[in-house]
């Protein structure tokens, strides 16, 4: 399978007689593949067991006389008002207990058995008919899985479920009473059938009980997403299966959800991305969230949904500057994407979505989106073709893991944490100093990394406890920061020793006081200058740690904020505090200088993807001006004209030759 390049198709959306118009200009431009049919549920299936294939079958052939092959997706993320009114019990319940309704989407609870024999019915017959066709390459199981569902569904059937999962889980209800801690506030259980969905209470939650819940509710998708997999694979075992997921969305465990897939998908939209940054990390949010879709699998991935132009659904975004939607599409490719499905084809007339736009505008006119995509994809098919498979291979790696964010999620402790953004800190000063950097889950493999960042290990267990010890032993650099060790994996606190916890010994310190920075900015000294730390001050007490950075204020005055030990043939820093960006800068340079593959401006990434003898060199100017870049020597231009300085939104593509 040889794709590039693709868009996101609605042909539903359109008269039958427009298809062929849209066939040919999408031809022209370098179309090679369309998504469709996600939300089509209606369309093809008007009354209960009466199939209508018919024009998406149409539309499919139209598209292949083209060249042109499909993906489906399978449209359980829309079920239609003949369902919703025959069985309205399928519509999820929020954490008061109230109904969601029809009329927008996702419009359903996940685990609900009427629900479920609806999907089994629909992608049964849409696997059958769909199989035997050649031009339909893959699927796609729903849409966005997890999108919407965030504090839903607290229906009796996800109740139930529950149970089950608990049960399964705990085998007695003294097992869970002990690991829930419920002797607090009388919260103890008799049997299964007493426990709730956390569900709106008077006052407070169960920690345990709401971790428990959102680890239970991603099993919950991964699991709805095996029953339509498995479908799938029984009528077309040839065909692949993907999913568009959502970056740092955390509804579902994507490295767990990635196990059901042949490959990682993700929908990238930088405009809601860009909104976060600051001018000096320009690009670095779109960075990370395709950085974790390349962690999800540890390969390569497709963007199902690659932001062509303006967007939004009552608000909208700016308009992408001339060259901004290149620049972000190379980000994607930079980033580990082999194929490049654009959203939409054309902007809808009607319906929520108006405004989020498309390749061609609503009247229909091919314009400046069009053109530059076109041309997009005619400079760029030959290079992604080259680099199809290709992985950074990064020496330096951050630990994501979506029970830790569940935890945090739940005590954030400062009103203004969050696990993502604290992450963020670390992931964007690395990104400022241009290195690679893979987001892995704490079940991979260390050993591969000189660097490994570990930020907010709050729960910690013995097993994971021993993959640090040894990977500082063996000679990796280990960050470990503020929250390490506090609790153990049923969000318990560790009540046996001080923190951090069994780590300290490889941290060489203990933490016996801690503050909350609440309207409240300390100042951390390091070299005789001045940095601000905000949020959260662990208070150190070293042993064999050094200082490499000191608090400058409060009652903690001159103790350590920042620390290193030796351990084994490693090292292992400790960061006390969430840094602000000018001390991540710092501590970046470091700990790991000399990872960087060259200085540049602010907001200009360089990033690679790595061939058996030659490695491929991204330079994204994400600023609106031109750029000064330094190459480095042996770096070779990939295309002509690539002349200093660099336009504003520019890319440029440089290779070496490597090993041998
Ligand atoms: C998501 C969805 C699409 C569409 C776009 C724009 O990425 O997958 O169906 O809704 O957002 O809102
Ligand atoms: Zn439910």
């Amino acid at each position: 399978m040889n794709i590039q390049f693709g868009v996101d198709y609605y042909p539903e959306h359109w008269p039958v007689q427009r298809w062929e118009t849209d066939a040919k200009l999408m031809q022209a431009m370098g179309v090679q593949v369309v998504r469709m049919a996600e939300f089509s549920w209606f369309k093809m299936e008007p009354e209960e067991g009466k199939f209508n294939f018919a024009w998406l079958d149409q539309a499919i052939e139209l598209l292949a006389s083209y060249g042109i092959k499909s993906v489906l997706g399978t449209p359980t993320a829309a079920a239609p008002a003949w369902i919703i009114e025959r069985n309205p019990e399928i519509q999820p319940t929020d954490p008061q207990g109230r109904r969601r309704h029809f009329g927008g989407r996702h419009h359903n609870c996940q685990s609900n058995e009427v629900y479920r024999a609806h999907v089994k019915r629909f992608v049964n017959a849409f696997a059958e008919h769909f199989a035997p066709n050649p031009n339909v390459i893959g699927w796609q199981v729903g849409n966005e899985l997890g999108n919407s569902h965030n504090e839903l569904c607290m229906c009796e059937s996800c109740e139930k479920r529950f149970r089950e999962w608990l049960e399964k889980k705990y085998g007695t209800i003294e097992e869970l009473n002990r690991r829930w801690g419920t002797d607090f506030w009388s919260q103890g259980y008799q049997n299964f059938a007493q426990i709730q969905a956390p569900k709106l209470t008077v006052t407070g939650v169960n920690p345990s009980q709401m971790l428990d819940w959102k680890r239970f509710h991603s099993d919950l998708i991964v699991e709805y997403h095996q029953f339509q997999s498995k479908i799938l694979r029984h009528y077309a075992p040839d065909k692949w299966i993907t999913q568009n997921m959502m970056g740092f969305a955390e509804t579902v465990d994507y490295f767990e959800l990635g196990k059901d897939l042949e490959f990682s998908s993700h929908d990238q939209y930088p405009s809601m991305n860009m909104v976060r940054e600051k001018p000096q990390y320009l690009g670095s949010e779109g960075a990370g969230q395709l950085d974790i879709i390349r962690g999800t699998k540890e390969q390569t991935f497709w963007i199902m949904e690659q932001q062509t132009t303006l967007n939004g659904w009552y608000e909208v975004s700016r308009r992408p500057r001339p060259g901004q939607i290149h620049l972000w599409a190379m980000q994607s490719v930079a980033h580990g994407a082999d194929t490049i499905v654009f959203f939409r084809w054309r902007s809808c007339a009607f319906g929520t979505e108006q405004y989020w736009e498309g390749v061609i505008p609503h009247s229909g006119i091919p314009g400046r989106v069009y053109d530059e995509i076109k041309g997009f994809m005619h400079k760029n098919g030959t290079l992604m073709q080259e680099i199809k498979g290709l992985m950074p291979q990064s020496e330096a790696a951050i630990v994501f893991s979506y029970d830790q964010e569940y935890a945090i999620d739940i005590q954030p402790h400062h009103p203004d944490m969050k696990y993502v953004d604290h992450l963020m800190t670390y992931y964007r000063a690395l990104y400022r100093q241009n290195i690679p950097v893979d987001l892995i889950s704490d079940q991979s493999d260390f050993s591969r990394y000189k660097l490994l960042v570990a930020p907010l290990q709050y729960m910690m267990d013995p097993v994971l406890e021993e993959k640090y010890r040894t990977y500082v032993k063996n000679g990796g650099t280990l960050v470990l920061t503020m929250r390490t060790g506090v609790k153990d994996r049923d969000n318990i606190c560790d009540s046996e020793r001080p923190l951090p916890g069994g780590l300290a010994d490889v941290v060489g310190l203990k933490v016996y006081d801690y503050d909350c920075l609440r309207q409240l900015q300390v100042k951390v000294a390091w070299d005789g200058k001045e940095y601000i730390c905000d949020k959260w001050c662990d208070v150190i007490t070293p042993d064999t740690a050094e200082a490499v950075a000191c608090y400058a204020s409060e009652y903690y005055k001159g103790t350590p904020a920042i620390t290193v030990n030796v351990y084994g043939d490693g090292k292992a820093y400790y960061v006390g505090t969430e840094m602000t960006p000018d001390l991540a800068d710092r501590f970046i340079t470091e700990v790991g200088a000399e990872l960087s593959l060259g200085e540049t401006p602010d907001g200009v990434e360089i990033t690679r993807r790595m061939g058996a003898d030659k490695a491929y060199y991204f330079v994204l100017n994400h600023n609106g001006k031109e750029q000064m870049v330094n190459i480095p020597e042996g770096w070779q231009s990939y295309y002509e004209g690539q002349t200093m300085p660099m336009p504003a939104y520019g890319v440029y593509v440089y290779t070496e030759k490597v090993g041998k």
